[in-house]
């Protein structure tokens, strides 16, 4: 793979594949920019160069053509700040004013296009858009790690109209962080994985069984374990198809010499919003009428006896309804922990993307971890160990 640094600008056009596919509010306005901001090292190489960058990406999930609420012209003000730079913008991805704006961009000018998404053929593959995309620049540089799990237009397909294909900053640190931690970990090794689903996690729990030494379980799938075991769950979330698998990575851990770590208690509510009666009840104790919506007291102090001694941590996927500030508690407690052990006891600290990003950055924590990740699904199938389609373009 051509990296960023080995390759030289200078008069080129760069056409870059971001990741902007960030949270907008109901007033269009950006409520984490994480994604963003992580992309100005590449642009700002590439501009140092002496070469000019386009930036191409898709936001939401558009079904019929252009929408104002998935515009990325609402990223235009935002990006500019950010960059300190006013960044042009083409109200269509291509077409003649694209094709325009692109040819008569000048060195060190910035240019974004309009969604891909709003045309069917980003998501199909579609080589003859791929091959239109392509025409706006002289050398593709893949950076939108977040997306590299999809064979998309601009993501996989463009890279064979390309002879020169670049892996961008973002792809690259996060591609060295996530092998860094699966090969070259360093003992203690906790996994602590979190969030809604068991059946979204499977294939990560099971290879991280190989790799770990603590394998923490909580948040929404802890609550089909508790049941799978026996224990009243009330209306908290179950997976009720998944029940036996749970009580099989019990067993498969046990074999593995992991010690598969479960809550002990947990925090439970009336009514699944921030004001609800809410009680601290022993795991499998939870009241007809009540659902878990955090970890309790005893967990957390459980929890993070064992994330404070490692030195190498892996979290995705929160402990509770963090949304609900009664509920995030459960959260912020492993955001501080992991942050203690990178700080105190010189732990690789690597926070998976999506909702424990969010959790770690809305906790003020996020650059105090060894690295917080940009993606969500792709970082997870990086992981299991699947080839993302996006690093596949960049190496053919
Ligand atoms: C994400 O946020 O997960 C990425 O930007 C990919 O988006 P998608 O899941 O809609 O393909
Ligand atoms: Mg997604």
């Amino acid at each position: 793979m051509i990296t960023l640094d080995s390759y030289n600008f200078s008069g080129k056009k760069a056409l870059v594949r971001v990741d902007f596919n960030v949270p907008l509010n109901d007033k269009f306005e950006i409520t984490d920019d994480t994604r963003i901001r992580a992309t100005i090292p590449t642009i700002t190489k590439i501009l140092n160069d002496g070469g000019s960058v386009i930036l191409m990406s898709h936001l939401g999930r558009p079904k019929d053509g252009p929408t104002e609420k998935f515009s990325l012209k609402h990223l235009v003000n935002p990006l500019s700040l950010i960059l300190g730079k006013t960044v042009k913008f083409a109200e269509d991805c291509i077409g003649d004013q694209a094709s325009e704006l692109a040819a008569n961009l000048a060195a060190g000018e910035v240019l974004l296009l309009e969604n891909l998404r709003f045309y069917k053929e980003e998501e199909k593959g579609d080589e003859s858009f791929a091959e239109k995309l392509s025409k706006l620049g002289d050398v593709w540089v893949m950076d939108a790690f977040g997306t590299a799990h999809r064979a998309h237009a601009s993501t996989a397909v463009i890279g064979k109209f390309f002879t020169d294909k670049v892996c961008g900053y973002v792809m690259q640190a996060e591609l060295d962080n996530a092998e860094r931690l699966l090969e070259h970990s360093e003992r203690p090794f906790t996994a602590i994985m979190g969030g809604a689903k068991i059946s979204d996690k499977i294939l990560i729990i099971e290879r991280l069984l190989d790799k770990v030494d603590n394998l923490i379980i909580g948040g929404g799938m802890s609550y089909t374990f508790s049941k799978a075991r026996g224990g009243n769950i009330g209306n908290s979330l179950l997976e009720a198809d998944k029940m036996d698998l749970t009580l099989e990575l019990i067993k498969k851990a046990a074999e593995k010499g992991v010690n598969l770590v479960l809550p002990v208690d947990n925090l439970v509510a009336d009514d699944f919003s921030n004001d609800a009666n809410k009680q601290v009840v022993g795991v499998g104790k939870i009241p007809d009428g009540w659902e878990g919506l955090d970890i309790g007291p005893e967990t957390i102090k459980l929890f993070s006896e064992i994330i404070a001694k490692s030195k190498t941590v892996l979290w995705n996927g929160p402990m509770g309804v963090f949304e609900f500030p009664s509920f995030a508690e459960g959260t912020n407690a492993i955001a501080e922990t992991v942050v203690k052990a990178t700080e105190e006891n010189d732990a690789f600290s690597l926070i998976g993307g999506g909702d424990s990003a969010s959790a770690i950055n809305n906790a003020g924590y996020g650059d105090r971890v060894s690295y917080v990740s940009t993606g969500g699904g792709a970082l997870l199938e990086y992981m299991e160990g699947k080839e993302l389609p996006g690093v596949a373009a960049l190496r053919g």
